[in-house]
């Protein structure tokens, strides 16, 4: 008997790193999946990995800043299974410059997927997670309340979600939904492995490294440990929250 026994539940930025691992936690757990992410071959590929799993699995190639695309999104997983409980809002991308060198084209880009993108599949989501009384978790980060450099747009976007989290908690609690979030630090994924190359040139490593974690870097598991936790009934009273997941790094 798992916990998410005929539950359903919606992922986005589900093909690799912290989203995949959610995903794959939610289904070791006994949930039928929706996910949702831009990359559509790795996308495929793990949707492929599940089905042999035999996990009741949909799919579809959407830009979480596209309002059409995230409402039919949605709508194609509610016709599919009849029911939305859980809601993993996982999809995101990280700028690094200095801040004087972004272009508001760039700055724009943090915020309109990471916040905005948020926001509208919580939008899309939610008359259907207050039909069952679901639950939501966003993907914040330790940026939303500790400084990073060459990150201002990233770590703008970040905060707008804990806010933002907090906010929809408020609002929909005697409803029955609940909203929180997860704070991680660094968890190595391919946003994390790649970020290196992305550094502006000169970066100040001792200022990129002033947070590290005190156990290692962390790995997706982590974090998707925690979204199941989020999401399942076992948190049935943690509603409006942030939980920090770095190892100690920001402690
Ligand atoms: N890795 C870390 O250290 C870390 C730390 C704090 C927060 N986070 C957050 O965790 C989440 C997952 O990141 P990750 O580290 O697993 O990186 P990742 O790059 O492996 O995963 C991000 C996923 O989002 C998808 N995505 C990007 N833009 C999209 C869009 N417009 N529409 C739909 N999907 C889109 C990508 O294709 C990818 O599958 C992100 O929100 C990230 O900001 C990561």
């Amino acid at each position: 008997m798992g916990r998410f026994d005929d539950k359903v539940v919606l992922v986005t930025g589900a093909s690799t790193g912290i989203g995949r691992a959610s995903a794959q936690r939610l289904a070791n757990e006994g949930a039928s999946l929706f996910l949702l992410d831009i990359n559509q071959p790795d996308l495929d590929a793990h949707v492929v990995t599940l089905n042999e799993q035999g996990v009741d699995v949909g799919s579809a190639v959407v830009d979480v800043r596209s309002d059409a695309q995230v409402a039919a999104a949605v709508l194609e997983c509610v016709e599919r299974f009849g029911r939305l409980d859980g809601l993993a809002n996982i999809a995101g991308v990280q700028t690094w410059r200095r801040s004087h060198e972004i272009t508001t084209e760039d700055f724009r880009r943090d915020i309109d997927i990471n916040l905005i993108g948020t926001f509208i599949v919580c939008r899309e989501a939610i008359p259907h997670l207050l039909e069952s009384r679901g639950a939501i978790v966003n993907m914040s980060s330790t940026t939303a309340f500790a400084g990073i450099p060459y990150s201002a747009a990233y770590s703008a976007s970040k905060g707008g979600v804990l806010a933002m989290t907090r906010s929809l908690a408020i609002e929909y609690a005697k409803e029955g939904l609940r909203v929180n979030c997860i704070c991680p630090g660094g968890i190595r994924t391919p946003m994390t492995d790649g970020a290196m190359a992305q550094f502006p040139e000169g970066a100040d490593m001792q200022l990129l490294l002033r947070q590290m974690s005190l156990d290692g870097q962390g790995e997706p598991e982590d974090i998707a440990n925690m979204v199941a936790m989020l999401l399942s009934e076992e948190a049935r009273h943690v509603n409006g929250t942030s939980i920090t997941i770095d190892g100690a790094a920001t402690a």
